[in-house]
């Protein structure tokens, strides 16, 4: 069942009435989202950017709003820069944090890495973040690879999630292929570089919409590809290949959960995301219309309207 996605009478700055909140047939989870998008209703709000020390190693995050707290952890191989939109518009009584993975952004990878990084060795930073922040649970979640370290993060920390955003990415391991792809991109970014990476990725990693209609956008994803150093893209694929099926820790799931797909997603498409929101017990999916893999790049204020109602709505 797909439904439309209820935006008239929206605002961030107060609940929703539990009529707005039940959806149009009563039964429908699956909400394809809108196109309106009214940037007169948003108030932008400052970033800032800060750094705890895990491990010795210096992590950057960038946080914004006040209030219960929201990590969002960003996709391969970009840094906590893709959150901006989101982040600029944080709704009132919530503090979004967005920390860029280690290697990426202004992380560095520690001085001596271990042999091969895990997926897990990500979660535990995140976990290690929330620990430097004083926080015991908060809604987590991610994009695509960032949606693979939230789902480790709730294998191993399961009380420290209040709610979960699942956004463009699977549960499942790679397959066969995909790890084969893996160990190509890692042969190619080691002799051939970012660049290379991203003349690969972009294709992908953006919907046929914004690629035909947003050539800023595709100049700023690659800006953020060819930042990333090699060893980053390298261990994060290492990390992401080696990564165990989280399918089955789905049904275990008891906050809520909110799913995300864009409508053009071809990496991890909405049927992922159906099959990943149908085995977990509270959660919506929203799908987002002319968005493909990155879809709060593509779709921002689509795409913050629907957490920021899923946040008001269950939280
Ligand atoms: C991402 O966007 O994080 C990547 O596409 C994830 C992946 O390669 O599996």
């Amino acid at each position: 069942m797909i439904a439309w996605y209820p935006l008239s009478g929206f605002s961030f700055h107060k609940p929703r009435s539990q009529r707005e909140c039940q959806e149009p047939n009563g039964s429908a989870r699956f909400w394809r989202a809108a196109l309106v998008e009214r940037a007169d209703e948003y108030h932008p709000t400052m970033i800032r950017e800060a750094y705890v020390s895990i491990d010795g190693r210096r992590t950057r995050y960038l946080e914004a709003g006040a209030g219960w707290p929201v990590v969002l952890i960003h996709a391969f191989p970009l840094n906590a820069e893709m959150w901006r939109r989101q982040l600029e518009h944080a709704p009132d009584g919530w503090r979004f944090i967005a920390p860029d993975v280690r290697g990426f952004g202004k992380t560095p990878a520690p001085a001596s890495p271990p042999d091969r990084l895990t997926i897990d060795d990500l979660a535990r930073d995140v976990a290690a973040l929330l620990d430097q922040l004083e926080i015991e649970s908060a809604v987590i979640g991610g994009l695509s690879m960032g949606g693979y370290i939230t789902l480790a993060l709730f294998r191993l920390a399961p009380a420290r999630f209040q709610g979960i955003i699942l956004a463009d990415t699977r549960s499942q391991a790679d397959t066969p292929e995909g790890r084969e792809g893996r160990c190509r991109m890692i042969e190619l970014v080691r002799s051939r570089g970012a660049s290379a990476v991203a003349d690969q990725m972009l294709p992908k990693l953006l919907g046929a919409t914004s690629v035909r209609r947003r050539p800023e956008l595709q100049a700023e994803v690659r800006r953020m590809i060819e930042a990333a150093p090699v060893s980053a893209i390298a261990g994060a694929l290492e990390a992401m290949m080696d990564r165990p099926d989280s399918t089955p820790e789905l049904e275990r799931i008891p906050c809520p959960v909110l799913v995300m797909a864009g409508e053009e997603d071809t990496l991890t498409p909405v049927a992922d995301a159906e099959s990943m929101q149908q085995r977990i017990m509270r959660s919506r999916l929203v799908v987002l219309p002319e968005a493909g893999h990155l879809a709060n790049l593509e779709s921002p204020e689509v795409f913050l309207r629907a957490l920021a109602d899923f946040l008001l709505a269950n939280l």
